[in-house]
């Protein structure tokens, strides 16, 4: 029997809660669960511990191809064989994200890789342009949103209990800041693509958001 490969992809903006669910929907489906956002914060911590400005494209691009990144299935990442899983989560990591994010170079050598990895696996991918670059032609596109205040006493919340320095006004700030770089990038910004599906998680628990995205899924998959 033919073994059809799904391709999940799950969009929205900074700190929607997109991780917390593509890891437990990939996890009921059994399918490799790929957090693309990782991908491009293991490319500003490398560039921000080489001291290079992580607003200087051209220093960032020439260094791309020097870092292997490594995905782990127990969502441990490794840069360059270092563990970077929770230095990536920092409040600078996370001022300096979209910048990197923004530079075309580093999208095209990124975005290749979950192009690759989307070619041979079904999986769950969360990020910003899953749905509308990185796999268009993905079997379920669901695009995650919630309000900024929802957004940011999440992400508070969430930093607190890995006891992650921050306060909820910069998490605002910062989450207002991202979302607006990645938005207005010229390549592969954050967009809804036209043929997904909006889910607005706001008033939502996360078993809530799973069942609802889990109809979501049967529904496109015909289950
Ligand atoms: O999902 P996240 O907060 O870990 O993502 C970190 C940053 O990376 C985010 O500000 C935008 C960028 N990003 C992107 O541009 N494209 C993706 N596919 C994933 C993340």
């Amino acid at each position: 029997m033919e073994n059809k490969l799904v391709r999940i992809a799950i969009d929205g903006p900074a700190a929607a809660g997109k991780s917390t669910i593509a890891k437990i929907i990939a996890k009921k489906l059994g399918y490799t669960y790929m957090d693309t956002g990782a991908m491009y914060r293991c490319v500003t911590w490398y560039c921000m511990n080489k001291g290079i400005n992580c607003q200087d494209q051209k220093a960032c691009e020439a260094v791309v191809n020097d870092i292997k990144i490594d995905l782990k299935p127990d969502n441990t990442v490794l840069c360059n064989g270092t563990d970077v899983t929770r230095a990536i989560r920092t409040p600078d990591v996370n001022a300096n994200v979209s910048y990197i994010a923004a530079m075309k170079g580093i999208r095209l050598v990124l975005s290749g890789l979950q192009k690759e990895f989307a070619k041979t696996h079904s999986v769950v991918m969360d990020g910003r342009d899953i749905g509308t670059y990185v796999i268009p032609d993905a079997e379920v596109k669901i695009f995650m949103i919630a309000s900024v205040e929802c957004r940011a006493q999440r992400r508070y919340k969430e930093n607190m209990e890995k006891n992650i320095p921050c306060t909820i006004e910069d998490i605002r700030e910062d989450v207002k800041k991202r979302d607006y770089i990645d938005s207005h990038r010229d390549f592969a910004p954050l967009k809804k693509a036209d043929d997904a599906i909006e889910l607005d998680t706001s008033p939502l628990t996360i078993p809530q958001v799973v069942d609802a995205m889990m109809k979501i899924i049967n529904q496109k998959l015909g289950a």
